[in-house]
């Protein structure tokens, strides 16, 4: 290389690196004053963030994390971590009024990483990831169909493939194998979602408006006459329909059936870890439903309000998923609202990734009377002890789960169905000899499971391995 060519590079590189450290210098400075963990003017937060990260199993569910960071620093309702420039910005919200600004006081919009994350397995179509006019147009055509009262609708469909979930229990029971709780379970929701949404009529509406998109695309390509092209293009447009469509029966499927399944894995951990709820909970189904298996199928069948008035079983999947909870919020501020004025303050909000950490709130005693208790109980009286807004496994606001009703009365399908005929034991799990973490104890019961790992939801580590008995007072 001449000398002229190497006296250019290296300029070239010494701009870069001085505009490098300007911009570093400029951003680092931003959060001179702003509430976070320890910040470094050369690393911002990825070296404290990263021995986080680091302490936690991999493939960790990043709100345990960021739980464990705010315990330790001390951290308030709002703060920051600066990952630029290997991650975002982030913005973290964990007192229930500061999260009510994204989600019931405004409604802000999902922030791109959602949209990306959905778009690689699911299509940008799915409406979790879809904002604005899209947003509100698939809301208003998903929604009604999944109204507690739709849902009641769908009881015939949930009661046959709980049942079908119960016999494959019987199955692994007299087998005397040790089963993949997890991957059992995954076929009930499954399988709800596919009926539901694959229904019949969904399936021939589907396959008219594929035959009509592919019959007006072959004849705009066949005709040279404007208007021809005009009118048939209607048609073609019905392929963004079709688009539409299959995206979010795809993400349908993704969202209802992870969270379900994983959930009811969780249910299933928990109630062997704590027999005296399991006790509690098999005694409510023997009130309200009959001893004989036959006949609570029937029961469940032609009384579907039944189900609506189980409490303790309701208790149950409230407080699991207030220890596990699912999902993740990721917003981002209006280009109109460059700050969030909260508590006298004002925080930044350009450029933030603005994370609900639900996680946080559920694992605080400010909040939750003993959080680290599996205590179904403190969801049973009318008012309870905790805000209600502090406690947001579903979300709040416009942008909430539509599913809530749904997964919920397939939840407790499920446990009446198998929980006073089998008890469950897990195995292989590792627990710890004493806790690992500040926020929990429940490694040294569910061992490996009891920190969540990311997939598409936040679920169980791997294999979920349980010894599955019939109860010798089963029916
Ligand atoms: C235990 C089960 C479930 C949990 C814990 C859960 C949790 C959540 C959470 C936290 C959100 C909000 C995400 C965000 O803020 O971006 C959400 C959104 C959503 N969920 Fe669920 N979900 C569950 C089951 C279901 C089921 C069964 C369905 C489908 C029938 C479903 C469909 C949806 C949809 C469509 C959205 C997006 C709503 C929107 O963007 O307007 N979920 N879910």
């Amino acid at each position: 290389m001449s000398i002229d060519k190497l006296w250019l590079l290296a300029a070239g590189s010494i701009t870069a690196v001085a505009y490098f450290a300007v911009r570093l210098v400029h951003h680092r400075l931003k959060y001179r004053d702003l509430p976070c963990p320890p910040h470094s003017m050369l690393w911002g937060h990825l070296k404290v963030f990263g021995k986080y990260v680091k302490s936690f199993p991999q493939g960790a569910y990043i709100q345990p994390t960021i739980t464990q960071l705010k315990i330790d620093y001390n951290l308030p309702d709002i703060f920051y971590l600066d990952l630029w420039p290997l991650g975002p910005q982030f913005m973290i919200l964990a007192a229930p009024e500061a999260c009510a600004i994204p989600t019931t006081e405004n409604t802000f919009d999902q922030h791109d990483v959602v949209t990306d994350f959905f778009n690689r397995g699911v299509g940008t179509g799915f409406i979790e990831a879809t904002n604005g006019a899209l947003w509100k147009h698939l809301h208003r055509t998903l929604a009604p169909g999944l109204t507690p009262s739709i849902v009641k609708g769908y009881y015939p469909t949930i009661v046959e493939e709980a049942v079908a979930i119960r016999r494959r229990f019987w199955g692994i029971a007299k087998s005397g194998e040790v089963a993949d709780i997890r991957h059992e379970l995954g076929h009930f929701p499954f399988n709800v979602m596919g009926k539901v949404l694959l229904d019949e009529t969904l399936s021939v509406q589907i396959y008219e408006d594929i035959c009509a998109a592919f019959d007006a695309q072959t004849a705009v390509n066949r005709t040279d006459n404007p208007f021809t092209k005009w009118r048939l293009g209607k048609d073609v447009r019905r392929q963004d329909l079709m688009q539409l469509m299959l995206d979010n029966a795809k993400g349908l499927l993704l969202a209802g059936f992870g969270t379900t399944a994983d959930t009811s894995t969780y249910i299933l951990m928990l109630l062997s870890a704590f027999p005296e709820a399991l006790q509690k909970l098999r005694e409510e189904h023997d009130r309200v439903f009959d001893k004989d298996h036959d006949k609570t199928v029937q029961m469940l069948q032609e009384q579907p309000g039944l189900i609506r008035s189980l409490p303790y079983t309701t208790a149950v999947i409230n407080e699991t998923l207030r220890m596990f909870n699912a999902g993740l919020s990721i917003r981002v501020g209006p280009s109109t609202m460059p700050t969030m004025e909260y508590k006298g303050r004002s925080y930044p909000l350009k450029d933030q990734v603005v994370a609900i950490s639900q996680h946080a709130m559920h694992c605080d005693s400010k909040y939750f009377d003993e959080p680290k208790l599996f205590k179904p109980d403190r969801f049973m009286s009318e008012e309870p002890s905790f805000p209600r807004n502090a406690y947001r496994p579903f979300e709040k606001g416009l942008r909430s789960c539509l599913g809530q009703p749904l997964a919920m009365d397939e939840m407790k399908i499920m446990l009446v169905m198998v929980a006073r005929s089998f008890d469950f034991e897990l195995r292989d799990h590792n627990p710890s000899d004493k806790p690992k973490y500040s926020f929990t104890d429940l490694d040294t019961k569910l061992g490996d499971h009891a920190i969540q790992h990311w997939a598409y939801t936040a679920g169980p580590a791997g294999k979920v391995m349980m010894k599955v008995t019939e109860r010798s007072t089963a029916n």
